[in-house]
């Protein structure tokens, strides 16, 4: 690759779909691929105390995913201690979440991988904080975004509605990732159809129910995104 990592943004269909099990499986993707990637998650809610501080499970997830990986504060700029939406529990904790010292830790990563795998909260439209969305972080860091589908009921007009959004905002979409989010999902292969067809952007592959959603042989099932011109 050229010397600065390209950068991909996994936003989701919702909260709890899948987006860390989908950003950890392109990790180890990038991985076998022998390529060096690097995962972040900027704004993070719901962080246990821990001896060295506040720390967060999805952005442990992709500091152990990571290679290289680096010390905790760089892959989780912003770890906020409440379970719940960003402007909530930055303002309970009394923290001023903002771009720079996001744009710092990335800064800091992308130099040393071919990749930066670059994790959302919630779905497209939730803000990072009252005067940061998630669309301003993408344009900021030059990212191209995936979209993570989890396969439950209404997944197709939130699939659509997120990928509108995300064009709409004029960004780039490097693909989609559909996550069998549940293990018994009725008319699985018939939703599959339909997603393909209706969406736009290209499928990178679909991610099983496992049992260890982390088991780096997921990564096995999913093509790498077409890096951008
Ligand atoms: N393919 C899968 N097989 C089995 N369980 C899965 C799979 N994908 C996700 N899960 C489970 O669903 C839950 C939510 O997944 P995940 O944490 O990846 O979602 P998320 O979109 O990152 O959520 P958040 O918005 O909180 O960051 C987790 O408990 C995870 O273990
Ligand atoms: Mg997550």
């Amino acid at each position: 690759m050229d010397g600065h990592a390209r950068g991909y943004y996994l936003t989701g269909t919702d909260t709890g779909i899948g987006k860390t099990v989908a950003s950890v499986a392109l990790l180890h993707a990038f991985a076998r691929n022998g390529l060096r990637a690097t995962g972040m998650k900027p704004v993070a809610s719901g962080c246990a105390m821990t001896s060295e501080g506040w720390r967060n499970d999805d952005a442990l997830a992709l500091q152990a995913a990571s290679k290289p990986a680096h010390f905790y504060g760089l892959h989780n700029p912003f770890a906020l201690p409440e379970p719940t939406a960003p402007q909530i529990a930055a303002a309970s904790a009394g923290i001023s979440v903002s771009m720079p010292p996001i744009a710092l830790a990335y800064e800091q990563m992308a130099p040393s991988a071919d990749a930066m795998v670059v994790e959302g909260v919630g779905g497209w439209l939730a803000p990072l904080a009252n005067e940061l969305e998630q669309s301003t972080l993408v344009s900021a860091l030059n990212l191209s975004v995936i979209v993570v589908v989890g396969l439950r009921l209404g997944c197709l007009s939130h699939a659509r509605l997120t990928e509108r959004a995300i064009l709409a905002d004029g960004l780039p979409i490097s693909g989609w990732i559909g996550n069998a989010v549940e293990a018994d999902f009725p008319k699985a292969s018939e939703y599959k159809a339909l997603l393909r067809s209706s969406l736009v952007s290209p499928c990178l592959g679909w991610l099983p129910w496992n049992a260890h959603p982390f088991d780096p042989e997921l990564a096995a099932r999913l093509v790498l995104p077409v890096a951008l011109v």
